[in-house]
């Protein structure tokens, strides 16, 4: 394939404020998206681009490695570097022709689509600091000695188990120290660590009814065998999970905002539970996924930080507060347990990308993840509300809406009696995320709901389109 001369259509502007790696790679990326590069193109070599446009070729290199590690790029070796093919070809007549007929336009194959709106789980991905993290990527790239190169340390980067020291001891009342802490790959994947570590298949363990049931699928399918507690307004109810599962190994909880109906675990059954675990050597797993973002009260402390026997193990993710793309959580374990993680994880051969786990540290250290909390805990109050001001429009007769201190979603209850999966499942059909609160539910589901995120609404105007679209479904199903 002939190499394709793009030198004077991505040239940079010397005077722009802008750094010239930066207009490098904007051109570059604008030349794919608009058309003129196709995908499958060969691009002009490091070396020839440098010369033709007078640039170091260390330039010219950052802005192909940023394009590279986009997916706009692929490097062939001796090949040369061609315009990734699965790049869609000139996507802007594409997405012209999906705003007409929606129906008709598959996603290119190997494209990531954008969720649905009203999807749960998500940050804001809009108001994601993007530049700032960029620009963090790019210096920790720049920085990367040899030790970065090689595999991961398997409890984690230092720096980052540092930074969260620090962090959960400020902000959730958790002393600990960096060797308690492990970086997993999601929770999910701290929950399997869990298993592999503390627990034997057929253990049984406590899990909130309703629950989060990824968690849920994820222990069921390392073995163990789960007694669903039923949760009231006061959170997990810890008589009746004594009453009905005393023996129980362990149990999962989500003690500052319970996942999914967003109630807080009350004091007293917070020194029940703890009083449970030691009394039976019992284990609780807390999932604190979501606790920074609270719009009233005071926050609230982990259970961790109550924990004064040590049966907590304390994880928390980075999901929430930054993006699940990154796919990194972590997990505080009991100081008499550490040299048992750490066996297991070396034989396992854990470990997160390096430089993932070094941005963040940075991001944390320089203030940005502090100020982006703040920025998102505001933005999510605004949201929140413009969600709860269309349902009460649009769906005010039909649902309950029982507004929580904290989280990022609102539960519209149903009469117990409809059928809010087949509402679901039409929503999901006709383009809109959320969830049926009976599908959280591992036995028979006693209450009936929409879950209904609402971190990327965009403003008045397309929520009120979104509930109007929810409450003609909601009034058609019967
Ligand atoms: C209740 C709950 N816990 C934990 C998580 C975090 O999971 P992960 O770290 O695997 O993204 C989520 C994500 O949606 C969640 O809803």
């Amino acid at each position: 394939m002939a190499s394709t001369s793009i030198g004077d259509s991505v040239r940079p502007d010397p005077h722009q404020a802008t750094p010239i790696y930066r207009q490098l790679y904007q051109r570059f990326r604008a030349a794919m998206l608009d058309g003129r590069l196709a995908p499958g193109a060969r691009v002009p070599s490091v070396r020839s681009l440098a010369s033709e446009l007078n640039l170091s070729r260390g330039t010219v290199e950052l802005a192909y490695q940023l394009l590279v590690s986009e997916g706009y790029l692929l490097p062939r070796g001796p090949a040369g570097t061609i315009v990734s093919p699965r790049l869609p070809r000139s996507p802007v007549v594409a997405s012209e022709a999906a705003t007409k007929t929606p129906s008709s336009v598959q996603p290119t194959a190997g494209a990531l689509s954008p969720p649905p709106p009203l999807r749960l789980g998500l940050p804001s991905l809009d108001a994601f600091p993007a530049k700032s993290w960029t620009r963090l990527t790019l210096e920790q790239l720049r920085a990367q000695a040899e030790a970065d190169l090689h595999y991961p340390p398997a409890a984690g980067h230092p720096v980052l188990r540092e930074a969260l020291v620090s962090y959960l001891g400020v902000s959730r009342g958790i002393v600990c120290r960096p060797e308690q802490i492990v970086i997993t790959n999601g929770y999910r994947d701290a929950l399997g660590l869990i298993c592999q570590t503390l627990l034997a298949p057929e253990d049984l363990g406590w899990f909130e009814e309703p629950g989060y049931f990824i968690a849920r699928e994820r222990l069921l399918a390392a073995g163990m065998r789960l007694a669903p507690v039923k949760v009231d307004a006061g959170g997990l109810d810890v008589k009746a999970g004594c009453r009905e599962a005393e023996q129980a190994r362990f149990a999962v909880v989500t003690p500052t905002h319970q996942s999914p109906t967003g109630v807080t675990l009350t004091l007293e059954r917070r020194r029940a539970l703890l009083a449970w675990a030691s009394r039976r050597q019992a284990w609780i797993i807390e999932d604190d996924y979501d606790s920074e973002f609270r719009y009233r009260g005071h926050p609230i402390p982990a259970l961790k930080s109550l924990d004064h026997d040590d049966r907590v193990l304390y994880t928390g993710t980075f999901s929430k507060v930054l993006f699940p793309g990154l796919r990194l959580a972590y997990l505080v374990v009991p100081t008499t347990e550490i040299a048992r993680f750490h066996a297991v994880l070396a034989r396992l051969g854990h470990g997160c990308p390096n430089l993932s786990q070094s941005v963040v540290a940075e991001f944390m250290a320089a203030g940005h993840f502090a100020r982006h909390l703040k920025r998102m805990r505001a933005l999510y109050r605004q949201r929140r509300e413009l969600l709860h001001e269309a349902l009460v429009r649009h769906l005010g007769g039909s649902v309950h809406i029982n507004l929580q201190a904290g989280g990022m979603h609102l539960l519209a209850e149903l009469p117990e009696v409809s059928n809010d999966a087949i509402i679901a499942r039409r929503a999901r059909e006709s383009g809109l995320g959320g969830h049926a609160l009976s599908e959280w539910y591992l036995g028979r589901p006693q209450r009936s709901g929409l879950l209904l995120s609402f971190t990327n609404l965009k403003d008045a105007r397309q929520t009120d389109d979104l509930m109007r679209r929810l409450a003609r479904i909601v009034e058609t199903t019967s």
